[in-house]
């Protein structure tokens, strides 16, 4: 036999076993559904990537793009139905809960106890991370979505500072735009508008209202003159926003920020990880700071990983995941990339710049204060059905030229009658 034959053959050889061994390790793998596309939202996820392939696993990627998990949630709906449930899902709270209750979630209670979850996982997120006492998924940070993200440079070059009540939000946007900037940076798809609404109902009515409306639901705080300066709140931004608003992915708006463009965005602290990706620095390149009239609140959600009941075969990947996502040197690497903090208590906050510990400092002092409240617009105030509708009066009201007591009233009808 030729040398060339030979090393051809054992070339070829080699090739086999690998594909065997590819196979082998095919079974090893766990295919996680996610909507995290962005720079931020990417390079945080890889850590968790590097974590499970340092595990022996292989990562099967099923990104779903669109902000805010809309259109995941959506596909995954589809899944589901047609007995096709993916390892392991990031979810928000009522929707875990929702298909907890369907009985569609398996139990990963073995892996909590031993790792010990119910002493590091706050109460607040346990709640929706576990059903019925059971764990059926697990939270890897907190993100909080009262904050305004300013380009600094224009703040400095224009004197302004963060302003503390509405009234002086809309007074700064007039000098801004005298200026040449964009007030505010803004994404028309629905889910960004209810993140303002979250602000809004927070700024308009305070803690006690904010939980009134959006999470008890009642029908009195619903069809309120608070409620009704709420949606002014939000008819007043919609004049700080540029013409080319709607569609627009929020990412794209953090970069007008970014890029000096625009002065403002209303967003979750997801902002901040384009910020960290562009190598920009809180208080050197941008500021972070509550919408106004939010001070002292802090409006949550935390991303999760949901275990669906899948094939016996499947469960080991499924467990190896989970831990992953629990393990308290990734949930420090992923929160410090992402913008958000760790779900787990025992993190240490030294890496986290000002942002973040501030973040931590808030977070502590509002659910001493009773001002932590989970977001109506990420999923954690009420059950997902009822937020497709809330979403849809907000955003339509956003883009029409309906008057606040016409949005008011809209949402209390629409809220009691599910449509
Ligand atoms: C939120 C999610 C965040 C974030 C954002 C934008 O619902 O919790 O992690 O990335 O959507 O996609």
């Amino acid at each position: 036999m030729s040398k060339l034959r030979k090393n051809v053959m054992m070339l070829a050889m080699l090739c086999a076993g690998g594909a065997a061994g590819s196979a082998g390790a095919e079974q090893k793998s766990v295919e996680v559904v996610h909507w995290w596309t962005s720079g931020g939202e990417a390079a945080a996820l890889k850590v968790l990537k590097d974590d499970i392939a340092r595990r022996g696993y292989a990562w099967k990627d099923s990104p779903i793009v669109g902000g805010g998990g809309d259109q995941e949630r959506i596909v995954l709906r589809a899944r589901v139905a047609s007995g096709n449930p993916p390892d392991a899902v990031q979810l928000l709270g009522m929707t875990i809960t929702d298909y907890a209750k369907e009985g569609l979630l398996g139990n990963i209670d073995a892996v909590a106890q031993k790792e010990g979850w119910a002493q590091v996982v706050p109460p607040p997120l346990q709640k929706f991370a576990r059903f019925k006492g059971h764990w059926v998924a697990a939270p890897v940070n907190v993100h909080r979505t009262n904050w305004i993200w300013a380009n600094k440079a224009i703040f400095d070059e224009l004197k302004l500072t963060p302003p503390t009540s509405f009234d002086e939000l809309v007074g700064l946007a007039d000098t801004i735009r005298k200026a040449g900037y964009i007030p505010l940076a803004h994404g028309g798809q629905p889910w960004q508008e209810a993140t303002l609404f979250d602000n809004a109902v927070m700024s308009a009515g305070g803690p006690k209202f904010y939980k009134q409306a959006l999470i008890d639901l009642d029908p009195k705080a619903l069809g309120s003159k608070t409620m009704e300066k709420a949606f002014e709140q939000m008819q007043k931004l919609r004049t700080l926003v540029d013409p080319h608003f709607s569609g627009r992915d929020w990412n794209l708006a953090t970069a007008m920020v970014i890029h000096k463009k625009a002065a403002m965005q209303i967003m979750g602290d997801w902002a901040k990880g384009e910020f960290v990706k562009a190598g920009k620095k809180p208080n050197v390149d941008y500021l972070c700071f509550q919408y106004p009239g939010t001070a002292g609140t802090f409006i949550f959600l935390s991303d999760q990983f949901a275990s669906f009941k899948v094939k016996e075969q499947q469960r080991p990947s499924q467990m190896v995941l989970v831990s992953t996502v629990m393990d308290r040197e990734v949930q420090e690497k992923f929160s410090l990339l992402k913008g958000s903090i760790p779900a787990r208590t025992d993190v240490q906050m030294d890496k986290f710049d000002d942002c973040g510990k501030q973040s931590m400092v808030d977070l502590k002092q509002a659910s001493r204060s009773g001002a932590l409240l989970g977001s109506f617009a990420h999923g954690y105030a009420m059950p997902e059905a009822t937020q497709v509708v809330v979403k849809n009066v907000v955003s339509q009201f956003f883009n029409s030229d309906q008057s606040p007591a016409q949005a008011t009233r809209q949402l209390a009808s629409a809220v009691a009658h599910g449509m």
